[in-house]
């Protein structure tokens, strides 16, 4: 039986290992750095951030599974094979985004920032608050964790809308698309969230421009940005800006250009700005694990990878 090999560049990449061999039934692994083996035995490969010219070192390469839902980095790779390359998409990761869509978007309804700052400073002080139902949440991204977030958006009472490149169609929201679209959606949006995948298109879109465009005095009484997508989809400069001027009311972010955030940025001392480290989709090795074996033995017994990448399209 061909070898899988393991390249989970993280701190989860002892849990993946673990599990990854757990589930393996039989089939031998290989894990990047240290024991990599004769690379010729290898015809699977499940990667995270692994560095770029590895696939290209393995010669009969029959498929690449990325062990998270943004493909960007392995698909930067000037060298990766072409063979199928797959991503996990899981119930667990696409509910997990969700928790932390749901939380962030209620914390800047409920003005949860104002009141912890009151509440350092002793201070009872109770200020008006809509309901979700007359607020406008705008999800840029739809694919299966942006659609997702936007119904469990909807079933909390808010006006929901969605853009995405191409026409989707979603119960309780409303959808908007393309270039033609976009205006109107974020005319419409006073908390924005963003879940695109990083792609030539997307890189930058999140800039003081469209900040701009944004719904500004709605009931939510500013415009809010929550990116939970991709770091190079923002440029932080124009987020410090958007805040200076009113643009945005407040923001949360989860990625960034650079990653880690250099402890020399102004957003994390920003008063308005809440900061994670690009945990908004942390997975479970564990649920995952037999998932990604089962479908390299579906793989051999001649079917197709689920959630194949479109590498032209960029996701
Ligand atoms: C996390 O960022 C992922 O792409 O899974």
């Amino acid at each position: 039986m061909s070898a899988v090999l393991v390249a989970f560049n993280g701190p989860q990449a002892r849990e993946w290992h673990e599990v990854l061999a757990a589930n393996a039934k039989g089939r031998e692994l290989r894990v990047w750095p240290d024991a990599v083996g004769d690379a010729v035995d290898i015809a699977y490969a499940c990667v995270w951030l692994a560095p770029h010219g590895l696939l290209a070192r393995i010669p009969k390469l029959k498929a690449v599974i990325n062990l998270g839902a943004g493909v960007d980095h392995l698909l930067a790779d000037p060298n990766v094979p072409d063979v199928p390359l797959a991503r996990v998409a899981h119930p667990d990761l696409t509910a997990r985004v969700t928790e932390y869509v749901v939380l962030h978007v209620l914390m800047h309804h409920r003005r949860q920032r104002l009141y912890d700052t009151q509440q350092r400073g002793r201070i009872w002080q109770p200020h008006d608050q809509p309901a979700a139902g007359e607020v406008a949440v705008g999800v840029m991204g739809l694919g299966a964790i942006g659609s997702h977030a936007a119904e469990a958006l909807a079933r909390l009472g808010f006006q929901v809308a969605g853009w995405s490149r191409t026409p989707r169609d979603i119960p309780g929201v409303e959808t908007f698309h393309g270039d033609a679209g976009l205006d109107r959606f974020l005319a419409r949006t006073e908390i924005l969230v963003c879940l695109l995948p990083r792609t030539p298109d997307t890189e930058r879109i999140l800039n003081l421009a469209l900040f701009r465009k944004l719904h500004r005095n709605g009931a939510a009484g500013g415009a809010y940005l929550v990116n939970a997508g991709r770091g190079a989809l923002q440029v932080d400069a124009d987020i410090i800006a958007a805040l200076a001027e009113g643009t945005l009311a407040g923001a949360t972010l989860d990625v960034f250009p650079q990653e880690p955030l250099s402890a020399e940025s102004p957003l994390w001392s920003h008063p308005k700005v809440t900061i994670t480290p690009h945990n908004a989709g942390d997975i479970s090795p564990r649920v995952f694990a037999p998932h990604v074996m089962a479908q390299i033995e579906a793989f051999e017994r001649g079917r197709p990878l689920e959630n194949l990448i479109d590498r032209h399209r960029g996701y």
